[in-house]
């Protein structure tokens, strides 16, 4: 529906082969000046192929063309210019919206096809870091995407919660460690354990040997470590779902690294039946020479497996459980590599599925152009970021709106949102800088704007109904003028966003369009009378009831909650 297509559609019926849907696309304008319609195509480009002078090439294709849709098509000079049959048009546009509502934009690319997303999966003892968040809120707006477009989204949370830092951490603890202090702070304790083990072990190489035993019994099922183990990543996981809570991001399976486990020996045995497996240095690999891939460890001299190994299991569970039609994996760009290797692996094994793994990378966030670095003192802590941002939002809410009911929860939906929002809006391959001040701001290109913008335009809808204007569908709701065209032409472009941001696993693509509509209703706003009593008023009003529309599933498209009022 979106006009832009109308006008290739009619250009690609009469051009036929000599330009193609495509290349027409690339060409055509968009005029600075209305007066020049709405769109415009220059003609000129064909005079070469067709030995014609630019102005007859115009003035042939407004005879030949379909002007069904349109007020106007009008050649000028060498130029064909369109101008849209806005009254036709914006109410066509309204009158879906207000029929479909949060469904507007539902299309049907995934036929119900299954689509895990590994997403998340920070390792167990550590704190959850802002990496983990970016892979949090990219693949929980990817579910949302998908689900919109008819897949079935399954969010796996692959915890880190196996490997040799186990041993170390058992130790470490048996060392150091107390119960009541694990309880009172998990993560922090853990982590404090774990890098004292690290400064430690450098002149004590002795502590070592004990870790690798500790972690030796823990793959053997010990009684103690598996104790240990289990408790750890019990504690840590409690203090993760705090923060999975404050996000608003559920799970549909928690099922780490520690649960393919069992699932390793039948991907050693694949691999050594299709004599895959090398011996190098006592280790076992994967050659990858011929995809111009370092080769892949499976298996180290002392037997263990690795995170390759297991991410192996994992795939071949995920491909056996869910029959997807795509698995994705969200996690940062420096993995880029270990999932190139997976891929190739399963590829060797004979699994032509492997095509259907895709690596989501992302960039990275960074404080004041610099990476962030424990060492280096530049550490955000995910738990208190959202704090503080909850904190700015209510001292903003205070400020302009001090007899707001629901303070508290509003402030939590913006603070939070504004977090999400400033992560997403982002196209997720570029670094991106992290001022908290910025993030939560009320003006300029932030969750709290758009967030504003869809309370400001129910505000008005309450108004006019405190006033008796309720909307009913019957209504004709054609509008005509500039302003609100710009915000019909947004509305209109909505179910292609959603189709882009899916088909380039982009949720920057669904932030940027909320914020245009936005900017496009705020202009809109402070040029016309919504609520003035005349003959257009229930068509703006519909038009007002749209954008809220598509702003609050805009916004929960990103999973950012939109408040009535704020
Ligand atoms: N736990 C890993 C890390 O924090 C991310 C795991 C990503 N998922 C996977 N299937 N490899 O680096």
């Amino acid at each position: 529906m979106e006009f832009r297509d109308q006008v290739i559609r009619v250009l690609a019926e009469v051009l036929g082969d000599k330009l193609s849907a495509e290349k027409i696309k690339q060409v055509l304008e968009k005029p600075k000046d209305l007066a020049l319609g709405d769109y415009a195509f220059p003609a000129f480009l064909l005079a070469k192929t067709l030995h014609k002078a630019p102005q007859q090439i115009a003035a042939e294709i407004v005879q030949k063309i379909n002007q069904e849709h349109f007020e106007k098509i009008q050649a000028v000079g060498p130029y064909v210019n369109f101008f849209m049959d806005k009254s036709q048009a914006s109410a066509a546009v309204i009158s879906t919206v207000l029929r479909q509502q949060f469904s507007y934009g539902d299309q049907d690319l995934g036929k119900g096809g299954n689509v895990p997303i590994d997403m998340s999966s920070p390792n167990i003892a550590k704190p959850i870091s802002m990496g983990h968040l970016r892979s949090t809120v990219i693949g929980n707006s990817l579910a949302k995407l998908l689900k919109k477009v008819n897949y079935h989204p399954i969010k796996i949370n692959h915890l880190g919660d196996w490997g040799t830092q186990f041993g170390k951490l058992i130790e470490a603890y048996k060392l150091w460690g107390s119960e009541e202090e694990v309880k009172a702070d998990p993560i922090n304790k853990l982590l404090e354990y774990y890098v004292r083990f690290h400064k430690e072990d450098v002149a004590h190489p002795e502590l070592d040997e004990k870790a690798r035993g500790w972690f030796k019994k823990l793959e053997d099922g010990d009684e103690e470590a598996i104790r240990l183990w289990k408790w750890f990543r019990s504690e840590s996981l409690k203090s993760f779902m705090k923060i999975y809570e404050k996000l608003g991001v559920e799970f549909d399976s928690f099922n780490g690294e520690a649960f393919y486990n069992d699932k390793m020996a039948e991907i050693v045995s694949i691999l050594e039946k299709r004599d895959l497996l090398k011996e190098s240095r006592g280790a076992q690999i994967v050659d990858l020479d011929k995809y111009d891939l370092n080769p892949a460890l499976i298996r180290k001299t002392d037997g263990a497996t690795l995170y390759i190994t297991r991410d192996l299991a994992a795939a071949l569970y995920r491909k056996r459980t869910y029959n997807f039609v795509q698995s994705l994996y969200v996690v940062g760009n420096e993995q880029t590599n270990h999932f190139k290797q997976l891929k190739a692996v399963l590829k060797e094994m004979g699994e032509p599925w492997s095509d259907d793994i895709h690596h989501i990378p992302f960039g990275l966030i960074t404080q004041d152009g610099k990476k962030l670095s424990t060492r280096a003192g530049r550490v955000i802590l995910l738990d208190e970021v959202l704090d503080d941002a909850v904190q700015l939002a209510r001292k903003q809410i205070e400020a302009k709106n001090p007899n707001l009911e629901n303070k508290e929860q509003v402030a939590k939906e913006v603070g939070v949102g504004a977090v999400i929002f400033h992560d997403l809006k982002n196209e997720r391959m570029n670094n991106f800088d992290f001022n908290l001040e910025e993030v939560v701001r009320f003006e300029g290109e932030t969750g709290p704007y758009v967030q504003y913008s869809h309370a400001r335009a129910m505000s008005i809808l309450r108004k006019a109904k405190e006033e008796g204007h309720v909307l009913n569908e019957q209504e004709n709701y054609s509008l005509n003028d500039p302003e609100s065209w710009e915000v019909i032409t947004e509305i209109a472009a909505f179910p292609k966003m959603v189709k882009r941001a899916v088909v380039e696993y982009e949720p920057s693509v669904i932030a940027k369009y909320g914020l245009h509509l936005a900017k496009a209703f705020n202009k809109y706003y402070a040029h016309s009378k919504v609520l003035k009593d005349d003959e257009q008023l229930y068509a703006r009003l519909a038009l007002v009831k749209s954008v809220a529309t598509v702003l609050k599933e805009s916004l929960n498209l990103l999973g950012v909650h939109a408040p009535d009022k704020m």
